[in-house]
C-alpha cells in the first residue's frame, strides 16, 4: 500500500488534512502486517490508526471494545461518513442482526464492533475462521489488565485470540497504561511479540486543579458560576450523590442529568444520547459513564470526590476539551475519601498483591493532589514522561503558587534513609527509619544502627508520609509499582548531593494531621467538611440532651442526616432552619429557636 492511499482516505472519508503525531507510521506497519500496541493519551485519535487501514484492506476487520455505548457510538459516526460498520449484541433485533451476517459473507462489511466475549464464543469464532480478516483492533485494552481499576474478566478471553489466529495481525490501543500495565497487555495479547508506540500523556490544553473538600455543594456552585452555557462532566462516588447534585443543578437553572449503573438500561441510553447531541449539557455521573465518550466540545470534568487512582483520574479528565480548546479538570479531596477509598481497596476480594498496588495508586493520586509545584509535571513523571519543563503554566500550582518551605534537608534525610537501606523498603519502613521507630523488621534487619535512623523525629508520620508524596509528585522519588520499594531518580541522586532543591507544601501537611486527630477521635460522617465535623458532633450532644429530658429514643428529635445538613449549613433564621433536612412545620415550631441558638454559640469555636 501507499501512503498516499491512506492519507486520501483521510482526507476523503474522514475529511482531515493531516495525520497526527504517530498515525501513519501505526497505519503502515499495521497495514504491512505487525503487531502493534498504541498508548497515547485520551483524544489523540487512536480510532483512526485502525478505522483507515480497515478501510485499506479488501477483508474485514473486527474491533473488540468493551461497551455497547461505546461500539454504537463509532458504529453510527462511521455509517456517517459512508462507512459499512455494524455491531453485533444483544440491544439488536434480528432482521438486523441478519442483515451484518449476509453482508458479512458477502464481503461488503469493512468494520465489525464486536464485546470481547461476543467475539470470543464458538459459533462466532466459527464463522470468522471463514472470513478474511485483515486484523484485529482491541479498543481499550488495559481492560485486560488485572492491575487496573477498568480490569474486565471478558477481556482475559482475549489472550487466545493470537493463538486461534496465528496469522492476523493485531493493534491494542489504550490511553491508560503505567509500564506494569502494559507489560501485562504485551504478554496477554501478543505473546510480547509486539511493536510498542508510546506518545506522550500530556493533554496540554486541560487546566489541572485540585481543592481540599470543604462543602462540595458549595465548592462546585462555585466552580459552576458562569458555565451555564458548557457541557461538562461531573463526577460523584455513589448513586446517591450523583442524583443530589443533579437535583441541585436542575433547581439552580442549569441543564443537568444522571448516569449510573443503578439505572435502567433504556433511561440510561435516553441521558447518553441527550448528552452526545444536545448542547450545554452537564453529566452528573459515576465512573460508569465517560470511556470512549468522544464529544469533542466538553469543557470541564469536575470530580467531587477523589478517583481510585491517577489512572482512572486521567481517564476521566481525557473526556474533556477533545477539540483541542481550553478545558478544565476540578478535583475536590478530602480526608474521608482517602479512608474510603483505602476501605474499598481493603474490602475487595483480590489477593494482597493487588491490595498493595491498589494502595500505591491511591498514594499516587495523593502526591499529585499535594503537589508542591506544578500539579501536570506530577502527573505526567507518573505516567513515565519526562516533562521537559519544570512549571506549566496551566495548572493551579502555576497559577497561584502555594506557599512553600525549602526542605532540601528533610528531603535528603528521606533519600539517604532510602539509599543506606538498598531501595527495597516502602514508604512505612523508611519513615520507621527516619522516626526511629523499633518494630520487629527494624530489629531484625538492623536497620536501628543506621545513622539515619530517628534523624526524623522533628517531623511526624503523617508529615514523612506527605513529604515522600510530595518528593514523589517532583519526581524525586519513584514507587515501584510492583513490588512497593522507593527508588531514587537521578534528579533524587543529585538532591542527596546537594545539586538540586526540594521545596514541600505545609498546607496539605497540617491539614492531614489536624484532620487524622478528629477523625480518629470521633466517627467522621462521610460528606461532611471537616470544618462541620465539629459543630456535627456538638450537635449530637445537643440532641441526646433533649432526648433525655423527654425520655425519647435521639433519632426521633432528629436523624443524623438533619445534624449533617444544620452543620453545613448552619441556619440562623426559623425560614432557614425549615429548609434543612426532615424539619417539617411541627419541627420548625418545637425545636427552631433552640438549636439556632445553639449553632449560632457553638459554630464559632468548633468550626
Ligand atoms: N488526524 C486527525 N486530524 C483531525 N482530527 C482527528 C485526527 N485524528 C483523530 N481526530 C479526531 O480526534 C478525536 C478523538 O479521536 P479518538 O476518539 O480516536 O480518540 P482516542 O485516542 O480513541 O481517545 P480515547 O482514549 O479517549 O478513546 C475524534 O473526534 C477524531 O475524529
Ligand atoms: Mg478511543
Ligand atoms: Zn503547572
Amino acid at each position: 500500500m501507499s501512503q498516499n492511499s491512506a492519507r486520501t482516505l483521510l482526507k476523503d472519508v474522514f475529511g482531515y488534512e493531516d495525520f497526527r503525531e504517530k498515525q501513519s507510521e501505526i497505519i503502515a506497519r499495521l497495514f504491512s502486517g505487525e503487531n502493534i500496541l498504541t498508548v497515547m493519551p485520551t483524544g489523540a485519535g487512536k480510532s483512526l490508526c485502525f478505522q483507515i487501514p480497515a478501510l485499506m484492506g479488501d477483508g474485514l476487520t473486527i474491533v473488540i471494545s468493551p461497551l455497547i455505548s461505546l461500539m454504537q457510538n463509532q458504529v453510527e459516526a462511521l455509517k456517517l461518513l459512508g462507512v459499512e460498520a455494524a455491531t453485533i449484541n444483544s440491544t439488536n433485533s434480528p432482521e438486523v442482526n441478519r442483515g451484518i451476517w449476509q453482508k458479512m459473507q458477502a464481503g461488503t462489511l469493512k468494520l465489525l464492533y464486536l464485546s470481547p466475549e461476543k467475539l470470543m464464543t464458538e459459533r462466532m469464532l466459527d464463522v470468522v475462521r471463514g472470513l478474511n480478516v485483515n486484523f484485529f483492533a482491541i479498543d481499550e485494552a488495559h481492560c485486560i489488565s488485572q492491575w487496573g481499576a477498568a480490569f474486565r474478566p471478558e477481556y482475559e478471553g482475549l489472550s487466545r485470540l493470537h493463538k486461534i489466529f496465528p496469522h492476523v495481525p493485531i493493534i491494542a490501543l489504550t490511553a491508560t497504561a503505567d509500564q506494569a500495565t502494559r507489560e501485562q497487555i504485551c504478554e496477554k495479547i501478543f505473546s510480547d511479540n509486539v511493536k510498542t508506540y508510546l506518545t506522550g500523556f500530556d493533554r496540554p490544553n486541560i487546566s489541572l486543579n485540585v481543592e481540599i473538600k470543604n462543602g462540595w455543594k458549595q465548592q462546585l456552585m462555585r466552580f459552576l458560576k458562569n458555565r451555564q452555557n458548557e457541557n461538562g462532566i461531573i463526577y460523584c462516588l455513589s448513586r446517591k450523590k450523583t442524583e443530589e447534585a443533579a437535583n441541585m443543578l436542575v433547581e439552580k437553572g442549569y441543564n443537568a442529568l444522571v448516569y449510573h449503573a443503578g439505572m435502567s438500561g433504556q433511561r440510561r441510553e435516553e441521558n447518553l444520547n441527550r448528552f452526545m447531541t444536545e448542547p450545554d449539557l452537564i453529566m452528573v455521573a459515576t465512573i460508569a459513564f465517560g470511556m470512549g465518550i468522544d464529544k469533542p466540545d466538553i469543557r470541564f470534568v469536575f470530580h467531587t470526590d477523589l478517583p481510585a487512582s491517577p489512572e482512572a483520574y486521567y481517564q476521566e479528565i481525557g473526556r474533556a476539551g477533545r477539540d483541542g480548546q481550553p478545558a478544565v479538570a476540578h478535583m475536590l479531596y478530602g480526608m474521608d475519601d482517602i479512608r474510603m477509598r483505602r476501605m474499598f481497596i481493603d474490602d475487595e476480594a483480590a489477593g494482597d498483591d493487588h491490595k498493595r498496588r491498589g494502595h500505591q495508586r491511591l498514594n499516587a493520586l495523593l502526591a499529585y493532589a499535594e503537589a508542591p509545584e506544578c500539579r501536570r509535571y506530577s502527573l505526567l513523571h507518573y505516567f513515565g514522561d519526562e516533562p521537559d519543563f519544570e512549571r506549566c503554566g496551566n495548572c493551579d500550582l502555576c497559577d497561584n503558587p502555594k506557599e512553600t518551605l525549602d526542605a532540601t534537608e528533610t528531603g535528603q534525610k528521606f533519600i539517604s534513609a532510602i539509599y543506606r537501606t538498598g531501595q527495597y523498603f516502602g514508604v512505612g519502613h523508611i519513615v520507621d527509619i527516619l522516626t526511629g521507630k523499633v518494630t520487629v523488621r527494624i530489629e531484625q534487619l538492623g536497620h536501628d544502627d543506621l545513622p539515619t535512623f530517628g534523624i526524623g523525629k522533628d517531623l511526624g508520620i503523617n508529615e514523612w508520609k506527605s513529604v515522600a508524596r510530595q518528593l514523589m509528585a517532583r519526581g524525586f522519588v519513584i514507587s515501584d509499582m510492583t513490588h512497593g520499594s522507593l527508588k531514587i531518580s537521578d534528579k533524587g541522586f543529585k538532591l542527596l548531593k546537594g545539586e538540586a532543591d526540594f521545596r514541600y507544601r505545609p498546607d496539605v501537611i497540617l491539614k492531614k494531621a489536624r484532620m487524622a486527630k478528629t477523625s480518629k477521635a470521633k466517627k467522621a460522617i462521610p460528606d461532611l467538611p471537616e470544618e462541620a465535623q465539629g459543630l456535627f458532633q456538638a450537635l449530637k450532644r445537643y440532641r441526646k440532651e433533649i432526648a433525655a429530658e423527654r425520655h425519647v429514643p435521639a433519632y426521633i428529635i432528629f436523624s443524623d442526616k438533619s445534624l449533617v445538613d444544620m452543620a453545613i449549613n448552619q441556619p440562623v433564621t426559623l425560614d432557614q432552619f425549615g429548609d434543612i433536612y426532615g424539619v417539617g412545620a411541627g419541627k420548625k415550631e418545637e425545636f427552631g429557636e433552640k438549636f439556632i441558638q445553639f449553632i449560632c454559640e457553638n459554630k464559632e469555636n468548633l468550626s
